[in-house]
């Protein structure tokens, strides 16, 4: 029969347990000293033992042949526990609706002995689920339960336990696994499947798991789904399976906000978006790349590499963007990230408008309101005020280099396209958004002239409201820089009734 490998690899003594050597070790030395206490609570994070220690437990205290405290697993009674058939080991997942049934009926079984083995364990699952109806049915019999009754409950969610519950135990927390346990256990579990991983897979791997080991085995699994004969893991496989940007779109990413490109930054996170990578995973990861950088610029680099997890992404960002990626704005960055992954998190519907606001953000400096930033910007105030469209030129980002937009020179005076530049420029444009129908008949209604380095779109308000809208605005950006060859700013503005002006292209066909 099929089973999915975290089961097959549920661990079956203390000492196999990984990484919970605080909880595994006491449970041990107290079944070999027949110390075991009446009731136990597990609580901890998902996927980090709890179920896989009671079940280890209740095959302790019943074993035949115990070994230091571990169960044998060979034992009638270890091996009828293993498979579930036990009548003496009862599972309620009081995460189910007979939940209170359950427990009621536990009230009237706990008074007979166990009919086969030592000891009668409950083990109770998500006991933070249970109505107060069934937590005070629960509560009369923690009391003062016979010795030959073993209560194992087991929670994610420590708070939602009536205290009563809680003092009636002996509790444990369950740690998160820290990232090399994880690994290691990989490795393990790999080497014993035949699956031979990659360099940097493991790693890879327990960092996706988050602590949890049994989301470690899953990815793993998942990975091997369709790896063929040779049954090899990459870290390649893995960002592919799962959807994870590579470490050259995250530098590519910062690249393009330094510069203050905001269109390529917009272009980046649209071609992983398309590319179905998935969002928080990439959005984490610059989380994390900030981190570095802030580490990496703060210690001048001494810092061991292998506390670092982009290492030579962040010391060519920092050497290439001293000036943006200052301490200021790094702390900066790290909140604007923060911020933007607790709204995904909370309104998880629309990842890529999140991450496009935070991009947008990230390439313009003059919208970080720190102090620095602040200071800096008054400092320019005091040095006297000048018009914005004569503003000298040091004040202004550093263009695009993919790009240059003219510098103060050549800059010629705002242009308005004539008709007939206007009518080439729109039938390349249709043509650069075929792929956007939605967009196409707006782009009809618009009339565009140059200023500088902005793309002035006039339209009649509901147009523009229509251009605006969900992702248009990034596809009308990348057919502008297709077609002009330039990185322009987006300027829509709304076209009063009866104004004058170049006519769209409506008007001209
Ligand atoms: N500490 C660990 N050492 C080794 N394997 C583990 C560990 N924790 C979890 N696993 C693996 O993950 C699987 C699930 O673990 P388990 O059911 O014990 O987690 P749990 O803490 O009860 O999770 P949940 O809160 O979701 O019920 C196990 O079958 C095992 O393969
Ligand atoms: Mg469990
Ligand atoms: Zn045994």
């Amino acid at each position: 029969m099929y089973q999915a490998l975290y089961r097959k690899w549920r661990p079956r003594t203390f000492d196999e347990v990984s990484g919970q050597s605080h909880v595994t070790e006491i449970l041990r030395t107290q079944c070999r000293d027949g110390r075991v206490a009446h009731a136990y609570l597990f609580c901890g994070t998902r996927g980090t033992g709890k179920t896989s220690v009671a079940k280890i437990l209740a095959k302790a205290v019943n074993c035949e042949s115990p070994v230091d405290g571990n169960p044998c697993n060979r034992c009638p009674a270890c091996r009828e526990i293993d498979a579930g058939l036990s009548t003496d080991v009862l599972e309620i997942d009081a995460a189910s609706n007979n939940g209170v049934d359950d427990i009621r009926a536990l009230r009237e079984e706990v008074v007979y002995p166990p009919s086969v083995l030592k000891k009668r364990v409950y083990i109770i699952d998500e006991v933070h689920m249970l109505t107060n109806e069934a937590f005070n049915a629960l509560l009369k019999t923690l009391e003062e339960p016979p010795e030959y009754i073993l209560f194992i409950l087991a929670t994610t969610e420590l708070s939602q336990l009536p205290a009563t519950i809680v003092s009636r135990c002996l509790r444990f927390d369950f740690n998160r696994l820290s990232e090399e346990v994880i690994a290691e256990r990989l490795r393990f579990v790999a080497g014993q499947e035949g699956i031979s991983l990659g360099e940097g897979a493991p790693e890879l791997l327990a960092r996706l798991a988050d602590g949890a080991m049994r989301d470690g085995l899953s990815i793993l699994e998942a990975c091997t789904a369709g790896v063929g004969e040779t049954n090899a893991v990459t870290a390649e496989v893995v960002r592919d399976r799962l959807g994870i940007a590579d470490a050259d779109r995250l530098l590519a990413f910062y690249r393009a906000c330094a510069k203050q490109d905001a269109p390529g930054a917009l272009d980046l996170l649209g071609e992983v978006h398309r590319s179905s990578k998935d969002l928080s995973v990439f959005l984490d990861d610059l989380s994390v790349l900030a981190r570095d950088l802030l580490i990496l610029r703060q210690t001048a680099g001494r810092v061991k590499r292998s506390d670092l997890r982009f290492p030579a992404e962040a010391a060519a960002l920092l050497e290439e963007f001293p000036s943006y990626f200052t301490p200021e704005t790094l702390f900066w960055i790290c909140s604007l990230l923060d911020e933007t992954q607790s709204r995904m998190t909370r309104y998880s519907t629309n990842k890529k408008m999140l991450l496009e606001f935070a991009a947008i953000r990230l390439c313009d400096l003059t919208l970080n309101d720190s102090l620095q930033a602040l200071a800096a910007r008054v400092a320019r105030l005091e040095k006297g005020f000048v018009p914005p469209a004569a503003a000298p030129q040091e004040s202004i980002p550093p263009a695009p280099q993919s790009s240059p937009s003219p510098t103060t020179d050549d800059a010629e005076p705002p242009t308005v396209e004539t008709q007939a530049d206007a009518f080439g420029q729109y039938a390349e444009l249709a043509e650069e958004l075929a792929g956007h129908p939605d967009l196409l008949p707006y782009v009809r209604k618009l009339t565009a002239t140059m200023e500088g380095d902005k793309f002035v779109i006039l339209a009649d308000p509901f147009t523009n409201r229509m251009l605006q809208r969900g992702s248009n605005v990034q596809a009308l950006a990348n057919a502008v820089r297709a077609v002009t060859g330039k990185s322009y700013v987006l300027l829509f503005r709304d076209r009063a009734p009866g104004e004058s002006g170049p006519k769209p292209i409506e008007e001209i066909t």
